[in-house]
């Protein structure tokens, strides 16, 4: 649905100024700051745009802005200059209507920007294609163009447009751009040999200094430092914000766009180049023998450079600066000029050159932009023109301008007035004369070619006799003095006389927009806006061909004698033809607005703006607007907006609008005159009255909105009900569910409790039933089986009866059967036949033996104790005696395998055996350990290299065993060697010996019949080592060790065999005391070790744990 909106809504302070309400000049200012601060910069007057300059850029000029007001109606949006440039197109595109759009206000107020809005949207929303996108292209970039030839930077505006412009563009009947033509009005020449404080001369001369290519400038013979030039003023250079060179490149590209030629654009700079020299050229006086001065070029360097540039003669040029021609009645008189002079010629040559310049720009922008087909063309024009000047200091120029603004407000209140007049004569209401103030009587005062002022000074200047502003300023006091918009103070209205706020040589204008006093000097020079013509004629004599083109009136061919038209009388005609354009075209206006001096953002100068809504005329354009009726409105928005303020009408109302309108003010009970109905408008006389409707619309739509509220809420509560009311439902009915399922499960489960319940009993009733049934089976099978037993033993033992019957009669019927052989034929027996076949027997028994002995024999390993079982009772000693001689070959065989060594190792075992073989609990243990004899590895170990060295016989043994201390019993490690003569026992740690003791000093060895290593070596007494008493040591190897001791003994021949006691309970001499050693069974407490203990003096008692 299409949003119906109104400039009404969201109004910050009025959009539209003829809303305002008490109409004042305070209340319109207040209204324009309102809107300011909030960014609005656009306001209405009816079809009036007023625009404030926001000096910042505003985000509403996007290609989404372009879009929103595109087709809309002008009252639908916020003001804004596109709704302006939308119905104008529309108007020009939908009814043939040629438009135009006059811009105005003053310098730096924003009407260029504005133009170039207008323009940019009006290309953005006609057609496209390639031919439309050119022409389009090259309309928008003759602005750069002549912006830069015809713009400078001002104290009010640092791209201030010297000139005034008239562009009208045209279009096909579908609306799509054809081309253009432009009209350039009073560029401001002046500037090009002086600029005011702060200001610059026109921006082409910096932006070919600062952008062109050093070749360029070389070409040009220019230098690229400003300071080199008079005519370039330095203080503000370079603008900040300005880009020179970039603007120069913009510039050369719009041209080339535009469709200028290389060698074109090359001959405008070279003319650009001949105004700087031009205004370097310095004269000097150099007396007359008549006795004035003459002038003469100072430094003719410049002249020359600027005559090569342009290929004048530089001669000629020359003397154009000193001389002046003067034809008269087919008389030519040459006059000298003075210094003043010269320069006057020389400025006026500058200021010249560059107009001429600028207009054949323009020129040559038209031939490129001009439309190229002869069909009839729609138009809309642009006007951008400087606004009303009243300035502290007023001169000519302000005159022209204000002239010309009289006129386009003259024209302005013609065209609102006939166009308001229309639309009643058109909405069928009757008109009321409006009373306001018309200006055509200031115009009549400036104009009139009989006494106006341009006239008077037209007069002024052709009059010959001397000629000054003084007299020009006597004339006007003599012609004008009658007029109410003219006063001065010698003007025979003696009104004046004593008015000093107006100077003697001044006369003041009563302008529409208020009072101007004009200084004034120089109106006649600047009226003439006069050349030598030896000047022009030096130029005319260029070879330069542009600049040939630029002063026609110097080619001697064409000498006319009559002047040249002035500057007013050019002016005043230029205006006539715009003034008539402008009357066949439908008007828009843009009034630009600035609101401060200091082209700042934010802020704010009422009396500023006062100002200009004075000089603007504003005021009298809203009581204008406002004369007949305020308001209007067509009746289908007006319904639409209104419609819900009766019932009749709201919501729909069925009936044309008109008729909803005329039902709603009637109910309303608007006083009837307070509005007219139009034909398709209504009209509203005074704002209040709509500010009324808005009010009650306002409150009307607050009411609406809480009854949606309401509605809204009431239905949003509803539905949230019934939501809830289905949701519990379904809650319930999944609960139900829920719930039926699970006492459904119980009710199973425990069904299935019962039922397996019952199956068991059932199951085990069966299960005791079938096992009372098996075990009688089982009983009767047993009882059967039990009888079978019986009943087959029965007849086992009866068959076993007959069979042992049989067989004892078969016995008996065999012996009895043998006894009657042997009877038969013992006859035919010999006597020793029975111990033959015994001996037979015996001898076949025999050999069946010793062949199976043969193949049952057991293996070598004397270990093995298996023999096969005797076959025979008989061969049981035979079989015997045949194990023992098998076993002691095979021990022989076995022997027979050993070394000399082993044997010498066995032959110990045998004799460890021999000596304690079932005698000490402690020999079984020592049987499966090899006899190593050194375990200490006395010959390897370092440790003992001192004692190894020390004993000089082979060690046949070495051990670690414990010397037990008489004392307590305790044990303390010791080395034990021995050797074949000695003993000794050494240090552990050390390996010093503590102890020798030759072999023959022993008298016997004692130990115990138990399982422990304690063993006693008693020496002999009287002996050399007796003295220290006998020795009672320790050790696990103690049957290695006695069974070597032993031994010793049994391989020399000269020594006995050393006694071996084996006893529990043996006396041991330690010094003088006889110990007695006694060894008893120890109990579990006494733990698994051998402990020894002194009991007293006489008795150490060793435990030994019981095996
Ligand atoms: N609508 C706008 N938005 C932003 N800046 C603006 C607008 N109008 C004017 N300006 C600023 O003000 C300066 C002067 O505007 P310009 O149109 O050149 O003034 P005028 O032509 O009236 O002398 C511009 O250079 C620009 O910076
Ligand atoms: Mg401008």
């Amino acid at each position: 649905m299409e949003v119906k909106t109104s400039l009404l809504d969201n109004m910050i302070g009025v959009g539209d100024m003829v809303l305002i309400e008490p109409l004042s000049e305070d209340a319109f200012i207040e209204n324009l700051k309102k809107r300011f601060d909030h960014n609005e910069i656009y306001t209405y007057i009816g079809s009036v745009v007023i625009s404030m300059n926001p000096y910042k850029s505003l985000p509403i000029y996007t290609a989404e802005k372009v879009e929103e007001y595109r087709n809309r109606n002008f009252y639908e949006l916020s003001p804004h200059i596109y709704a302006l440039a939308d119905e104008s197109y529309r108007s020009l595109r939908d009814q043939d209507k040629d438009q135009c759009i006059l811009i105005t206000g003053e310098s730096g107020a924003g009407k260029t920007e504005a133009s170039k809005f207008v323009m940019s949207y009006v290309a953005a929303v006609c057609g496209k294609g390639q031919e439309v996108n050119k022409v389009k292209e090259q309309l928008l970039q003759s602005n750069p163009v002549l912006e830069a030839f015809g713009n400078a930077k001002t104290v009010r505006n640092d791209n201030s447009s010297r000139f005034g412009k008239y562009m009208d563009i045209e279009f096909d009947f579908k609306g799509d751009p054809l081309g253009g033509v432009i009209s350039n009005y009073l560029l401001e020449k002046s500037r090009v040999v002086k600029q005011p404080r702060g200001e610059r001369n026109f921006h082409i001369f910096y932006q070919l200094l600062s952008g062109a290519s050093d070749d360029t400038l070389k070409k040009l013979k220019l230098d690229r430092d400003f300071s080199k030039y008079n005519y370039l003023s330095l203080d503000s250079a370079t603008v900040n914000g300005l880009d020179d060179a970039g603007s120069f490149r913009t510039v050369r590209n719009a041209m080339q766009i535009v469709g200028f030629m290389e060698d074109e654009v090359q001959s405008i700079l070279e003319l650009v180049a001949a105004v700087l020299k031009l205004g370097n050229i310095e004269f000097k006086p150099e007396s007359r023998c008549n006795g004035y001065d003459e002038s003469r070029v100072k430094d003719k360097n410049d002249l020359k450079e600027m005559c090569e540039l342009l290929g004048i003669d530089q001669s000629v040029l020359e003397r154009a600066f000193s001389y002046r021609t003067v034809e008269a009645k087919m008389e030519k008189m040459s006059t000298t000029l003075n210094v003043a002079q010269a320069y006057y010629a020389r400025d006026a040559l500058a200021k010249n050159l560059y107009s001429r310049l600028f207009s054949w720009l323009v020129n040559r922008i038209n031939e490129s932009i001009k439309a190229q087909t002869k069909t009839h063309k729609k138009v809309m024009g642009v006007l951008d023109i400087y606004g009303f000047e009243i300035f502290e200091d007023n001169s000519f120029e302000q005159f022209i301008i204000n002239y010309c603004n009289e006129k386009l407000q003259q024209i302005f209140i013609e065209l609102t007035l006939r166009e308001e007049q229309e639309e009643y004569v058109r909405e069928g209401i009757e008109w009321t004369n409006i009373e306001y103030f018309n200006n055509a009587i200031i115009c009549d005062l400036i104009e009139n070619n009989k006494n106006g002022i341009l006239a008077m000074l037209d007069e002024e200047c052709l009059r010959p006799g001397t000629v000054t502003d003084e007299t020009f300023l006597d004339k006007l006091n003599t012609v004008c003095a009658e007029h109410q918009h003219f006063e001065s103070r010698q003007s025979k209205n003696s009104k004046f006389l004593t008015d000093h706020s107006l100077p003697h040589n001044c006369f003041r204008i009563q302008h529409y927009a208020g009072k101007v006093l004009y200084r004034v000097e120089g109106f006649v020079d600047k009226n003439n806006d006069l050349l030598y013509r030896d000047l022009s004629q030096a130029m005319y004599k260029a070879k330069h061909g542009l600049i040939k083109v630029l002063f026609p009136e110097g080619n001697p061919a064409k000498v006319n004698l009559k002047r040249p038209p002035t500057a007013g009388f050019q002016f005043k005609a230029s205006v006539g033809t715009l003034m008539k354009n402008l009357l066949t075209k439908n008007p828009n206006y843009i009034r630009c607005i600035k609101p401060n001096d200091k082209k700042a953002a934010h802020i704010f100068t009422d009396s500023l703006v006062c100002h200009q809504v004075r000089y603007l005329g504003l005021m009298e354009n809203v009581r204008v607007r406002r004369a007949g009726y305020a308001f209007r409105q067509a009746y289908e928005p007006c319904l639409e907006r209104y419609k819900m303020l009766c019932k009749q009408t709201w919501p729909h109302w069925k009936g044309p609008a008109r008729k909803g309108v005329e039902v709603l003010l009637t109910d309303l009970q608007v006083p009837a005159e307070e509005f007219a109905y139009g034909r398709s408008k209504i009209f509203i006389r005074n704002p209040r009255m709509l500010f009324s409707l808005e009010e009650k619309r306002r409150q009307c739509l607050e009411n609406l909105a809480t009854l949606i509220q309401k509605i809204y809420r009431g239905w949003k509560c509803r539905t949230h009900f019934l939501l809830m009311k289905k949701s519990q439902v379904v809650v319930a009915a999944w609960y139900r569910r829920f719930a039926q399922q699970k006492k459904y499960q119980n009710i199973r489960s425990s069904a299935l409790v019962f039922q397996s319940f019952i199956r068991g009993w059932k199951a085990r009733k069966l299960l005791r039933e079938l096992k009372h049934k098996k075990r009688c089976e089982k009983a009767v099978s047993t009882i059967s089986a039990y009888w079978h037993g019986t009943q087959a033993r029965r007849e086992l033992k009866s068959l076993k009866e007959e069979a042992r019957r049989k067989h004892s009669v078969a016995v008996i019927w065999a012996y009895w059967l043998g006894l009657k052989v042997r009877r038969e034929y013992r006859k035919f027996f010999r006597a020793d036949a029975g111990k033959k076949i015994y001996a037979f027997t015996i001898q076949r028994i025999m050999q069946k033996y010793f062949l199976g002995l043969k193949k049952t024999m057991p293996s070598m390993s004397p270990v093995d104790k298996s023999w096969p079982a005797r076959p025979y009772g008989f061969l049981d000693r035979t079989h015997q005696e045949l194990r023992r001689i098998f076993h002691l070959w095979r021990c022989k065989k076995y022997r027979s395998q050993f070394t000399e060594e082993k044997k010498a190792t066995y032959k110990e075992k045998l004799a460890a055996s021999e000596l304690f073989k079932d005698k000490k609990a402690l020999y079984p243990s020592s049987v499966g350990q090899p006899f190593k004899g050194d375990y200490v590895e006395i010959t390897k170990n370092p440790k003992y290299q001192k004692l190894n060295s020390f004993v000089e016989d082979k060690v046949l043994l070495a051990d670690m065993v414990s010397k037990i201390n008489r004392a307590n019993g305790k044990g303390a490690p010791r080395v034990f060697l021995l050797t074949k003569k000695s003993l000794f026992l050494a240090d552990l740690k050390t390996g010093q010996v503590k102890a020798s003791v030759p072999l023959p000093d022993l008298s016997s060895v004692s130990v115990s019949t138990q399982n422990d290593g304690f063993f006693a070596l008693k020496i002999k007494e009287g002996s050399t080592s007796a003295a220290k008493g006998d020795f009672l040591l320790s050790s696990d190897r103690l049957i290695e060790i006695i069974t070597k001791l032993h031994c010793i003994g049994a391989t020399s021949a000269d020594k006995k065999q050393l006694k071996v006691d084996i006893s529990d309970e043996f006396l041991v001499q330690f010094k003088q005391d006889k110990v007695c050693v006694k060894f008893i069974q120890g109990t579990p407490k006494n733990g698994n070790g051998v402990a020894c203990k002194r009991k007293n003096n006489r008795l150490l008692e060793v435990s030994v744990p019981s095996p």
